[in-house]
């Protein structure tokens, strides 16, 4: 099991993901639509759109990969139904057309990134483990549910193997202080423009929060393990009020920021902090960097750039 497809490879996780599995001693293939790989590293780059069926397909005839990781995804926690509608090719069907064409090409093993803080939705529990009912609260999750039910579907009918991650939320180097998603890369990303962050809601929800290279190496015992038909949740499995991880992060990189609070939104959830025993008993996986670190480190790097 050593050569690894994938698919979404030059975004956040992906680019992350791709360095340490190549240091690891995987074979690294990249698919994207861009291209943002190093040109000196090993890993190799190929161009191309996901939901183009004859691409993926003479692909998959040409090279043979043990795994398939697929990334790709265009929606997030806020996306609107117009979003969601706009992208049901790529978020649903690109994902069922792909398991078509490993199967068809004897590729049967594939590692889905879904999302473990949107697909439960509202759930009481302090911390919530994977035999918990789903119930998306937003389109992001719902696309991510839909994917899942049909990757096990595949599992029954066709003997896929598969395992489906559940993700709280990463962050660390990668991430792009601009973008929509990623709470701390965002606050930074406003200090340093010297620009107020807003916040929905008075700043009580909770979330779990996990560094880039913790998910990356979850991934790597995964692939290691060799374990199939299975689900993880991969997070701190401990909750931080977006208050507290706002003021943590002034604290430690010493810089104040303001804030612009805004009503709170239906689709996020009051709580969502993972319960990651499930991966600590099965793989004997569990995460090494605390948050604290975490934000000096990428602090550093944002703040150099
Ligand atoms: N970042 C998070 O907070 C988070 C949390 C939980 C789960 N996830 C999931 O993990 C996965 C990766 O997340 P990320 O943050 O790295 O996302 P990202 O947006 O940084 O990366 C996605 C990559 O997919 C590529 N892509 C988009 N459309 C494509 C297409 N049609 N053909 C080929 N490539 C295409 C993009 O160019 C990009 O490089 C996603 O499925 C996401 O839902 C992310």
């Amino acid at each position: 099991m050593n050569s690894i497809l994938i698919i979404g490879g030059a975004g956040f996780i992906g680019s992350n993901l791709s360095l340490i599995l190549n240091e690891q001693g995987f074979k690294v293939t990249i698919v994207d639509q861009f291209n943002a790989i190093d040109q000196n590293s090993n890993i190799k780059f190929i161009q191309g759109n996901f939901s183009d069926t004859n691409f993926l397909g003479s692909l998959f005839r040409k090279e043979k990969f043990d795994v398939v990781i697929q990334l790709v995804s265009t929606l997030i926690p806020s996306s609107d139904y117009g979003e969601f509608n706009n992208s049901k090719d790529l978020n649903s069907f690109a994902n069922f057309e792909l398991i078509k064409i490993m199967l068809e090409n004897n590729s049967d093993k594939l590692i889905f990134f879904s999302s473990g803080g949107t697909v439960y939705g509202k759930c009481n529990m302090p911390l919530i483990n994977e035999e918990e009912k789903l119930k998306p609260h937003n389109y992001y999750g719902f696309s991510k549910l839909l994917i899942e039910e049909y990757i096990q579907l595949q599992g029954r009918l066709n003997n896929l193997k598969y395992v489906i991650v559940r993700p709280s939320n990463p962050y660390g180097r990668g991430q792009k202080v601009h973008s929509k998603q990623g709470l701390i890369v965002v606050a930074m990303g406003k200090i340093l423009n010297n620009q107020a962050i807003d916040i929905w809601g008075d700043g009580s929800i909770v979330r779990d929060y996990l560094h880039i290279s913790d998910l990356c190496f979850a991934v790597n015992e995964i692939l290691k393990s060799n374990n199939w038909q299975k689900i993880y949740n991969i997070g701190s499995g401990e909750g931080v009020s977006v208050k507290d991880l706002l003021y943590l992060i002034e604290n430690t990189i010493q810089r104040k920021m303001d804030i612009n609070y805004y009503p709170s939104r239906i689709t996020d959830v009051p709580s969502n902090v993972l319960d990651i025993s499930k991966i600590r008993n099965e793989i004997g996986w569990k995460p090494t960097v605390s948050l604290t670190n975490g934000i000096k480190d990428l602090w550093e790097t944002i703040s150099k750039n």
